[in-house]
């Protein structure tokens, strides 16, 4: 799957316009969950939108109780339905917990996706151990793994084996939650390249290979988080934000 290299994360949006502005922007990857109880609203962005739908991939995230290898054909079909598509790109398993089995969860998840509902079967807050789990039970690789992954917590795990695999590492709550502010090496990286604490945030993500899903609602800060993509850091300055000893977990399990 090419994923594209920057994309939306959508917990907390409840107003289909800002979809549809960031689809406006350039986004192609739109990240939702049904946790946060607005697929529809994803849905009626993509839906105002001109942009073709092929052009996008949209994520969705089976919640844990809705994992139980009996549920997994009937919860997908109701995501879909909320979303008002007739396939998602990227399926994940939200949290390895609750109804979640691997024997019982991935072969039936496989089985959705062989039925064309489901681009690829990706995994969030994922360990390594599950990770090899999955591996053994599927025979292959997840299409993606969704990590908390931002400056004040950088699971390197989960990105050496994300490269070994060659599958993409999604970073979710890549401006720690709003709070890359007061991090003096990200501030001080942002100084130099005369942006945003928040943008240097997302560049040094990026200049790792990581794929970051920066949640925006305004247009000003889709924009600011879109221009990213075009700020080179250099080694040294992606070696000063790896460096931060400060480490807050936003999401433990
Ligand atoms: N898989 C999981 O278990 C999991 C868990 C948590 C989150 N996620 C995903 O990751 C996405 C992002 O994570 P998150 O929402 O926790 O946090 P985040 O993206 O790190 O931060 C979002 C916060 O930063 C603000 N912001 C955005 N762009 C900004 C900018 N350029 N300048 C200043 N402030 C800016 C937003 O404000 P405005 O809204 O006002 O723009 C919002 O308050 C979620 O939406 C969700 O899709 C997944």
């Amino acid at each position: 799957m090419d994923l594209p290299r920057l994309g939306l994360g959508t917990m907390g949006i409840d107003d289909p316009a800002a979809i549809e502005t960031a689809i406006d922007l350039g986004y192609r990857h739109l990240d939702t969950a049904q946790i946060y109880d607005n697929e529809a609203v994803v849905g009626e962005g993509i839906e105002r939108s001109p942009i073709d739908r092929e052009e996008l991939t949209v994520a969705t995230k089976l919640w844990v109780d809705r994992l139980g290898a009996d549920a997994v054909s009937e919860s997908v079909e109701a995501s879909l339905e909320r979303l008002g598509l007739d396939r998602v790109e990227l399926l994940y398993v939200h949290r390895p917990r609750g109804e979640y089995d691997p024997e019982g969860t991935l072969p039936a998840l496989a089985e959705v996706r062989e039925d064309g509902l489901v681009g690829g079967v990706a995994v969030s807050n994922f360990e390594v151990s599950q990770l090899e789990r999955f591996r053994d039970v599927l025979g292959r690789s997840p299409a993606a793994n969704q990590v908390e992954y931002h400056p004040l917590f950088q699971p390197e795990d989960r990105l050496e084996h994300a490269r070994e695999h060659g599958y993409p590492l999604v970073a979710y709550s890549p401006l720690s939650g709003g709070r890359v502010g007061d991090v003096e090496a990200v501030v001080a990286v942002a100084e130099k390249h005369d942006v945003s604490p928040e943008q240097a945030s997302l560049a040094w993500l990026l200049a790792k290979g990581i794929y970051p899903i920066p949640k925006a609602s305004s247009r000003a800060h889709l924009e600011a988080n879109r221009a990213a993509l075009d700020i080179a850091l250099d080694a040294e300055d992606v070696a000063r934000i790896d460096g931060v000893e400060r480490e807050e977990e936003l999401y433990p399990e």
